[in-house]
Formats: structure tokens, sequence, C-alpha cells
């Protein structure tokens, strides 16, 4: 089983811009790897459309996008086709690499398999996982979803913008966090420590008369 922190799997795949080795191809940049059930789908055309538009938006984090699915690369050169034209990109060349798992050996690797979702053979399908890699090639988030529930790309961007900051600063982002809003000082932290680096944090008082939950500014 993966555990989070520790190093990403390497493995070598034929793609749609040719066989990568995972590693290399990530070289010091972010990873986000996103799986899909199968080519010619609906809700995975708008997944891989909207992360096609996205692309700037992963580029000014330092993060490279790249997809999975259950197929060969012949069918996601031609299935990218239907995508840029869902996501009326027509001129553009398709912006990230799709890896083709038709042997489904990566699925298995990642741990990626939804049993209830099964393909016309009876085989089982790859559910919509997300891997957040970092530049040192660590596993650091992940997210599991079934076949019918498309993802939240706008959530994806979030976790990514959460876990750089808080490779930045002694803090940890609270439930529903977004850009611009107040951050938790980490509990590990202490209070002389607080006082130097988060000059204007809030201690709030609590029944317990704990001090641990303490809110800042951005540093
Ligand atoms: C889809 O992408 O639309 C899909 C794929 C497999 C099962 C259900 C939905």
């Amino acid at each position: 089983m993966l555990q989070l922190g520790s190093v990403f799997p390497n493995f070598k795949a034929n793609t749609t811009i040719g066989e990568i080795d995972f590693h290399e191809w990530l070289g010091n940049s972010w990873g986000i790897l996103f799986s899909h059930p199968a080519d010619f789908t609906p809700v995975c055309t708008t997944e891989l459309a909207r992360v096609a538009k996205l692309v700037p938006e992963f580029e000014k984090r330092g993060v490279k996008p790249i997809a999975l699915s259950l197929d060969n690369v012949k069918n996601h050169l031609e299935w990218t086709k239907d995508i840029k034209a869902y996501g009326n990109l027509p001129n553009v060349t398709f912006p990230y690499p799709i890896i083709a798992d038709e042997s489904r050996d990566l699925s298995v690797l990642l741990n990626m398999l939804d049993l209830d979702e099964r393909d016309s053979k009876g085989m089982p399908l790859t559910a919509r996982a997300v891997f957040i890699i970092d530049a040192n090639k660590k596993y650091r988030l992940s997210i599991l979803y079934p076949a019918t529930v498309g993802r939240n790309f706008d959530e994806i961007l979030r976790v990514i913008d959460a876990l750089q900051l808080t490779d930045k600063h002694l803090i940890a982002t609270p439930a529903d966090w977004k850009q611009g809003d107040g951050v938790m000082v980490q509990p590990t932290v202490s209070a002389e420590v607080v006082a130097e680096k988060f000059p204007n944090a809030k201690t709030f008082e609590l029944p317990s008369g704990k001090c641990y939950l303490r809110e800042t500014p951005l540093p």
C-alpha cells in the first residue's frame, strides 16, 4: 500500500507523447496523475477537457498533469480530438500526455481498480484516482472517486495551493480554506515561535482551556 510521504513508485509507460520514465518525465516539477475508466466516455471527456483548460493554472504552480486510461495510445490520440472539440480547444496540441494502461499493470500497482465498475468482458475498470507528487517525488495526497462521479478540479488546485503553502510555513489550512483566508498555526509550534513568526495570530478561548486553536493571516 502507498503511504503519504513515501517516494511515489517509478514506472515506464506508453503515452500519447511516446514511452516515458515517470520520474524522468517529472524532472524537478510536481505532478498530478489522474486516472480514468475508459476512453470515449462522457464524464472522462469532460474531465480531460477541464484539465486541458487548466494547464496554465497547473503551470503557475509548477505542476505537470498526466492522465491514464485503460486503452491504447491509438485510441487515446483519436479521443483527444473529441476532448478538444468538447472543450472548444480546436487549435491547440493536446497539452498533456495520457498513459495507455491496456494491461492494467499500473492500475493494479497504484491500487486504482473499482470492483463495482466493469467493462463488457467483466474486467474491473480503473476508478477516478488523483495522485499529487511533489518535486522530490514524494507522494503527498490522493483522492479516489468511483467512475460515476466526476472530480472537482477547483478542489484539486485548492489542495495543491494548500500543500505548497504548508511546505513554506508552519501552518495548516482549516476547513473550506481558500486563497486569502486565515490559516491555523500548527499545534506543535511553541508560543515563543508564534510570537516571533505570527505576531498577528489570535488564540481562541476554548472550554478545555487549551491554547491550540491559533489563527493567523498568511505570513
Ligand atoms: C464516464 O466517463 O462517463 C463513465 C465511465 C465509466 C462508467 C461510468 C461513467
